[in-house]
């Protein structure tokens, strides 16, 4: 039986997953407006892995015979200033889901919930990999600035993700 400590932080969790769904969506939703559709496709792609997230932590407590409980999600904004500064964002956003995941390992450490913290690592390797993808984005809107030409191909690249 998961500790209730636990069990609540998860909660939490699985509402800070879904709201990354939400904020990717609303990016994907401004990458259309902008005719980008290979940005777009990888921010629905990125929105669909946060409900993967989600899930997964749903799936966990139900296995330790616990209670999801499901909060209000947040409303994400709606614009943004470029694509640039679209990614920073992303990029800022999952610096900041790390540490959650960070704060998740230590309160199963210190509840000393192994089982929990032998299962968040999963999610640890995941926010290297998140960060990265995001990063290695930013790093190419740098290089490119204002080309046009550059964009389109950047877009093009995106548009492959699968
Ligand atoms: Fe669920 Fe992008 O972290």
């Amino acid at each position: 039986m998961i500790k209730q400590a636990v069990e609540k932080s998860i909660n939490d969790q699985i509402n800070a997953e879904l709201y990354s769904a939400y904020l990717y969506l609303s990016m994907s939703s401004y990458f259309e407006s902008k005719n980008l559709g290979g940005f777009a496709h990888w921010m629905t792609v990125q929105a669909k892995e946060e409900v993967n997230h989600a899930m997964k932590f749903y799936g966990y407590i139900n296995e330790r015979g616990g209670r999801v409980t499901l909060k209000a999600i947040d409303s994400p904004p709606v614009n943004w200033k470029s694509p640039l500064d679209v990614l920073e964002n992303v990029y800022k956003h999952e610096v900041k889901v790390t540490g959650l995941i960070n704060k998740l390992v230590n309160l199963a450490r210190s509840e000393k919930d192994v089982a929990t913290e032998n299962f968040l690592m999963w999610y640890i390797d995941e926010q290297v990999e998140e960060e990265a993808s995001a990063d290695a984005i930013v790093q190419k809107l740098k290089l490119i600035k204002d080309s046009a030409n550059g964009l389109f191909m950047l877009d093009h690249e995106l548009a492959q993700r699968e």
